[in-house]
């Protein structure tokens, strides 16, 4: 078949061309960028004297058609077209004639598959945060019924403090506003139009960037063409937040997966979101969240896939750039589908306080409370303070007790200066709600996370 670039040469292309350099079997998915990108371009020649009215008139009304076509499914994608832009151009030509012809003035499909992948790329990045609002929501309310469910914090994946499971989830909302902050910055700082820069150096034809620009809701126009036409650091920006996105998933779903073990048992998964053995009847297995850790491997190859595409390229377009796409494509999907199914997951599943409760009662997660009332009460420095502390871990370790439930007489036999009233500290709760300071545990301070979370969510 006849390419629309065949004027040079003499021979025709191999199919087995055609097979490796094609990307109208992913690109497709542009189609509707590329059509109003195309419908802008039309416009905006029109206004300058480049198309007439009636011109502009038809290859509006065969865009439409070929739109619907697709639409439909009744639009042939023939690889021997190569790409979607070129498919999309033949068959306009074919429906409208010459006019179909004229639509590629002043441009190439450097710029044009800029535009294109620019502005699904920027959607994409809005259509996310929407999806992290809704995941948060759900992660708030969860949160707000559990202000005062103690839960031990830890670190070392070791029992170190106690604390309230609002304020554990308070941690992943913390992180997923600051994914969404990335989403949008990102939004905004590439929101810049790549049309009329043509295949590297511009165009003397008398385009109007600006108007373009407008017309497909970009703020405004790039200021150098050659890079321009082979930048992707869009592309690159939504790989990398959907990766960071991810990591904070995968971390949360670490955490399920814990919880969900007869080990913790802090939570149960629902039967919705849960699957079974094909040989052990017992077995209700986590594999939502599994599949999310999972996934976030695939994300990070896309990140650095498209790293490593870019990184030797010298100005400006490549074709090597076409291979941009596809991981792209991917790292959305799999963002999009995996914060819908933890939203599900996080709604469906029910929360054991009990259990998280009495996990708090092991481990001597108020030891740092004796210390600090050694400190505040006794007047001990606290690397003194610290030591006693240890001592009374270690008694409490030979008698098999938490120091949270340790007799009187065994911390006044470690140090006579430990008084009586030392029994309130060591309370797991009251030592929870100590923890006062901004950003701390108190199930007061927690509150007002969670309440700083919703007006954020409610756009204050
Ligand atoms: N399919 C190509 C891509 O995705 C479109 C741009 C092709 N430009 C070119 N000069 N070959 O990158």
């Amino acid at each position: 078949m006849e390419k629309m670039w065949s004027g040079r040469f003499s021979q025709s292309a191999s199919s087995l061309l055609d097979e490796f350099n094609a990307s109208i079997m992913f690109d497709r998915e542009l189609y509707i960028e590329d059509i109003e990108g195309s419908i802008a371009h039309a416009t905006m020649l029109q206004k300058q004297g480049i198309l007439t009215q009636k011109e502009l008139e038809n290859i509006i009304t065969g865009l439409n058609q070929v739109r619907s076509e697709i639409e439909s499914g009744e639009f042939k994608w023939n690889i021997s077209d190569e790409d979607l832009h070129m498919g999309i151009e033949k068959r306009l030509t074919v429906l409208i004639g010459d006019a179909g012809k004229k639509l590629h003035t002043a441009r190439s499909r450097n710029d044009q598959v800029a535009v294109d992948f620019r502005r699904w790329t920027l959607k994409k990045n809005l259509a996310i945060v929407e999806a992290i609002k809704k995941l948060m929501a759900e992660i708030l309310v969860v949160a707000k019924q559990h202000t005062e469910t103690l839960i031990p914090g830890m670190t070392h994946l070791q029992h170190a403090q106690p604390t309230n499971f609002g304020f554990h989830l308070g941690a992943y909302l913390s992180m997923f506003k600051r994914d969404i902050a990335r989403f949008e910055d990102s939004f905004k700082r590439n929101n810049i139009s790549p049309l009329g820069c043509a295949a590297l150096a511009g165009t003397p034809h008398n385009v109007d960037r600006k108007m373009t620009a407008e017309l497909l809701g970009f703020d405004s126009v790039s200021t150098n063409c050659l890079d321009t036409v082979s930048d992707r650091d869009f592309a690159l920006e939504i790989l990398f937040n959907i990766s960071t996105m991810m990591m904070h998933i995968s971390r949360l779903s670490e955490e399920l997966i814990m919880w969900s073990s007869y080990e913790f048992g802090f939570v149960e998964l629902s039967d919705e979101y849960s699957t079974g053995s094909s040989i052990m009847p017992q077995k209700k297995n986590p594999d939502v969240p599994e599949l999310l850790r999972g996934k976030t491997g695939r994300v990070y190859g896309s990140l650095m896939g498209l790293l490593t595409v870019m990184k030797g390229l010298p100005l400006a377009y490549n074709k090597d750039t076409q291979e941009d796409k596809e991981g792209v494509f991917d790292a959305v999907k799999t963002a999009e589908i995996s914060l819908e199914i933890l939203k599900e997951a996080i709604k469906t599943m029910e929360v054991k306080p009990h259990n998280m409760e009495k996990a708090c009662a092991i481990g001597h997660l108020s030891a740092t409370d004796l210390a600090d009332y050694l400190v505040e009460k006794c007047d001990i420095p606290f690397r003194e303070a610290h030591f006693i502390t240890g001592r009374a871990v270690a008694k409490g370790e030979e008698l098999n007790t938490d120091l949270s439930q340790m007799e009187f007489k065994y911390l006044k036999e470690i140090d006579e200066r430990i008084k009586e009233d030392v029994m309130e500290y060591l309370v797991l709760r009251n030592s929870m709600n100590a923890r006062t300071s901004e950003g701390g545990t108190a199930t007061k301070r927690t509150k007002e996370q969670l309440a700083y979370f919703k007006d954020f969510l409610e756009g204050k």
